[in-house]
């Protein structure tokens, strides 16, 4: 190992139809016109963004794009899930074909998961498909949706009900856009990092639990080593089940609960907050169940509260979680579907959980 940290990380996506790059490192949003030309694009490349990030880094992205001799446009989209619309695909189009954006005019998707989401659904749809360039800026989309190439849009209140797998050709992290987060958005990534340690890299969760002071002061090295991890980890899995047929499941552990958690609250407890304590929950459940060693359930709890999600399940009627989890499309012959741990960094789907289990744990959350 040792790679200096001020050199680009590349992980590989290997995949039988197509294959991409992931760059992690510091200052890259920079050199995209750079990376896009040595990776034979040219003309024509719309950037679609949502104001704030705009701002951020859209206007600079279109001033390097137009020194590397690009024409480049930028596509805003007001910022919001809400936007994550067939409603705003439909304007997309419309502007992409106003600047006549051809087969091989690359979108650019600048910004958080929600951008990504947007902004891939309409490069698999433009035209049967143009080349897709995935640009996170947030810590979730950095380490979790700009890697695996599910894009989709929300119908009403249907989360992602609309949409394709259309893998990125190119996916660019730049460690240094995490500054301008909010703390709530980047606790938010932070807790699918942990999820990717917990599931399948016990070093990566060790990594963590002796830095979090590095984490949170957004030491760059540090952030450059545990997210290109954390990308690997789910990149791994993307690779042996691109179509989400089996293994992918166990990229949900935390998500059973944290799902229904989310859905109880009405949204306003946070995806990121809400699968802390789905977390929680499934380790718990996995100790109950005499799988999980109970020091292992208390490394989970404490890294998870040092970087200040919550561990609790703050007031809210479990009752209610409950009935959503067994509306839960993953619901399956009078068993919840739970992704498990053997051990930290051990993660395994189950069918064995029962129901009865899962609200004494609920309850004991509360
Ligand atoms: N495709 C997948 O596999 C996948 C996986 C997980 C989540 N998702 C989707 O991702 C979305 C959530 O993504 P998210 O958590 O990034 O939310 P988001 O895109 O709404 O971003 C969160 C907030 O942070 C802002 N922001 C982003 N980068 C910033 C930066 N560098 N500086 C300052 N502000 C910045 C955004 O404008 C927004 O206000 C959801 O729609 C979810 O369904 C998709
Ligand atoms: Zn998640």
């Amino acid at each position: 190992l040792g790679w200096d940290f001020k050199q680009v990380r590349i992980i590989k996506v290997n995949l039988s139809q197509s294959s991409y790059e992931i760059q992690i490192g510091v200052g890259l949003l920079r050199q995209v016109g750079d990376t896009l030309k040595s990776s034979g694009f040219q003309d024509k490349a719309a950037i679609i963004t949502n104001p704030a990030i705009r701002e951020l880094y859209g206007n600079s992205l279109k001033a390097d794009l137009e020194k590397a001799g690009f024409r480049p446009v930028i596509l805003e989209v007001p910022e919001g899930e809400e936007h994550k619309s067939l409603g705003w695909a439909g304007k997309l189009y419309f502007s992409l074909s106003e600047y006549q954006a051809e087969r091989m005019t690359p979108v650019l998707a600048l910004g958080g998961g929600v951008i990504g989401d947007l902004a891939g659904f309409v490069a698999a749809t433009y035209m049967r498909g143009v080349p897709l360039i995935q640009l996170p800026t947030s810590l979730l989309a950095q380490v979790d949706s700009s890697t695996g190439g599910k894009v989709a849009v929300d119908h009403g209140r249907l989360k992602n009900m609309i949409g394709s797998f259309y893998q990125p050709k190119l996916v660019i992290a730049d460690i240094s856009s995490l500054k301008t987060l909010h703390e709530k958005e980047f606790a938010n990534g932070q807790a699918e990092v942990i999820k990717h340690g917990l599931i399948l890299d016990r070093s990566l969760f060790e990594t963590i639990e002796s830095g979090v002071e590095r984490l949170e002061s957004m030491d760059e090295e540090f952030l450059q080593d545990v997210i290109s991890r954390s990308i690997a980890i789910k990149a791994g899995v993307v690779e042996k089940d691109e179509r989400d047929m089996g293994l992918r499941n166990i990229l949900n552990y935390g998500h059973t609960v944290g799902h229904a958690i989310e859905t109880a609250s009405d949204l306003s407890i946070k995806h990121g907050s809400a699968v802390a304590i789905g977390m929680v929950a499934a380790g718990m459940i996995s100790e109950r169940m005499g799988i999980l060693p109970s020091s292992e359930l208390d490394r989970i709890i404490s890294v998870i509260s040092r970087v200040r999600l919550p561990v609790k399940i703050p007031g809210l009627n479990i009752r209610e979680i409950m009935e959503v989890m067994e509306h839960d499309k993953k619901k399956k012959g009078g068993k919840i579907r739970f992704v498990l741990l053997k051990a930290i960094g051990q993660g395994f789907i189950s069918n064995e959980v029962s129901v009865p289990l899962v609200e004494r744990v609920l309850m004991e959350l509360s």
